[in-house]
């Protein structure tokens, strides 16, 4: 069977029948064109031909089926027919090559020492847009940056004299043993940092006993995320609500049936923040090509923006019966920030917390996750609520000291995310499974030195917290993370024709 040819194909590359090519096979998405989350631009410009590579990063492979229906799929071209696009003749950009360069001379994985140094070659490495996407945060950064700054106004009051011979790390998280008190957690999108996606994190997480929460706007499909499990590997479901509720309850009953053990639902993004580097790398990419013409610029709102238009802003605390009442897994209210909140977590019968402020992509100046934490034990204690749920935080976590902070204040554990991709993107799965090695290292060193010898001896004596919530004092200078962070930058001024 022959199948369409890239002639007849070609034809439909108008607003009014719009016909592309993803992995060999013809799509008609004329009337979907309206609804594409990503908006109309983007399909229009591969309008009557192959869209597969921008395809991938951003729609996991059953997308199609799952969205569009049944009679517009067209069926198989006959490849032979394609004519292949001239690559497009770019203007040869010093940047690139360097980055180029640096891609073929990486420092060896040994070289390695911590979360950071992880980061800092993910910056020199990984490709404009996607980094840009990975690493931005809301409007300034402060928040993204005051995340990891907010540790540093914490400091131990260790105990001496103990028998630290043994340290034991395991965490018992939501009802799950766990190798380590910290799990890899959700962030969108994987396949922009290494060609297969989430699946990397999945053998990783499975290599070290590290629980995988698996995103709702993953690039791999969620079954395919499933399907890499191995043995009795730990997976939670990461939950972005549809305004559609009976979409949502069909990804919820589903992941129950495949296994996953709780379910994490994001309540701190009614609308997706403003990330202006994404929006930036991607107005660049786009400008690139239309330089010409200013006028068909898609000013891009950046991938976040685009992937993000069906969750539902209605989401509200009337929503958790529901919730209960469709799911047996535990659920966590995944982005919570003050007591008031905690409070009425516990009041709604839900099983954890997660204090988080979307890794300060969210609401810019929302307080850091850890100082959080110190406000709702009080409250929760003050209710005598504090062993009727369980308390998580996520955000800026690059040591195992800052685990280590968290778990004294009453965290039962730690979200990390943005590391695990930057090691998953220059260095795959080794990548990720050396950053764990390193953090478990790490944890196992400084409980000795604070003279614990499992996570549950942990308890608030052990730090002194007197200035995490004054924002005004100076804190030690951060070399490592000023290094790696990549600071904001203007708009640039058009080439000059003299
Ligand atoms: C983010 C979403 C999609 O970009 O979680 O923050």
């Amino acid at each position: 069977m022959p199948g369409l040819t890239g002639e007849e194909i070609a034809k439909h590359n108008t607003k009014e029948s719009c016909w592309v090519i993803v992995h060999g096979k013809a799509y008609d998405v004329t009337d979907f064109l309206p609804e594409h989350p990503g908006g109309q631009k983007i399909i229009l410009k591969y309008a009557g031909k192959d869209a597969s590579k921008e395809f991938d990063p951003i729609h996991p492979s059953d997308t199609l089926d799952k969205y569009l229906p049944q009679n517009k799929h067209l069926g198989q071209v006959d490849l032979a027919t394609i004519i292949q696009d001239e690559p497009e003749s770019k203007p040869v950009d010093e940047v690139e090559i360097a980055r180029l360069d640096r891609v073929q001379h990486i420092p060896p994985l040994s070289s390695v020492y911590n979360l950071l140094d992880f980061e800092d070659i993910a910056r020199q490495t990984m490709p404009n847009t996607a980094w840009a996407y990975y690493s931005s945060g809301a409007d300034d950064e402060i928040t993204l940056r005051e995340n990891h700054a907010a540790f540093h106004r914490i400091w131990f009051r260790p105990r001496v004299l103990v028998d630290v011979s043994h340290v034991d790390l395991t965490a018992t998280l939501l009802g799950t043993r766990s190798s380590v008190p910290f799990y890899i957690t959700a962030t969108a999108l994987g396949k922009l940092g290494n060609p297969e996606g989430e699946v990397v994190l999945t053998r990783a997480g499975y290599k070290e006993n590290v629980i995988q929460m698996i995103p709702t706007l993953a690039s791999c499909s969620f079954d395919e995320i499933v399907d890499a499990r191995q043995g009795d590997q730990v997976q939670w479901l990461q939950l972005y609500v549809n305004k559609n509720r009976d979409i949502t309850e069909k990804i919820v009953r589903h992941a129950e049936e495949r296994g996953c053990k709780a379910l994490w639902i994001t309540v701190d993004a009614p609308q997706l923040g403003r990330r202006e580097k994404d929006m930036r790398s991607k107005y660049d990419a786009e400008a690139a090509q239309v330089q010409d013409d200013e006028s068909t610029v898609d000013r891009s709102q950046g991938a976040a923006r685009a992937i993000s238009s069906f969750i539902d802003p209605a989401l509200s605390w009337k929503d958790i019966p529901w919730f209960q009442s469709i799911t047996k897994m535990p659920i966590v209210l995944k982005g919570v920030q003050t007591a008031e909140d905690a409070i009425k977590a516990v009041e709604h019968g839900v099983d954890a917390i997660l204090l988080s402020n979307h890794g300060g992509r969210q609401l810019e100046f929302a307080r850091s996750a850890i100082e959080v934490l110190v406000e709702v034990m009080d409250a929760l204690t003050a209710h005598g609520y504090q062993h009727k749920i369980e308390v998580y935080i996520d955000g800026g976590v690059r040591r195992a000291t800052d685990i280590i902070k968290a778990l004294c204040l009453g965290a039962k554990g730690v979200g990390i995310g943005r590391p695990f991709l930057y090691a998953m993107s220059t260095y795959g799965e080794p990548g990720v499974v050396r950053a764990i090695q390193l953090l478990k290292d790490e944890l196992e060193m400084n409980l000795r030195l604070i003279g614990a010898t499992r996570i549950s001896d942990l308890n608030r004596s052990f730090v002194d917290v007197t200035n995490l919530s004054a924002h005004a004092t100076t804190t030690p200078k951060d070399h490592l993370s000023n290094q790696a962070y990549d600071r904001l930058v203007t708009p640039k001024f058009l080439k000059s024709k003299l």
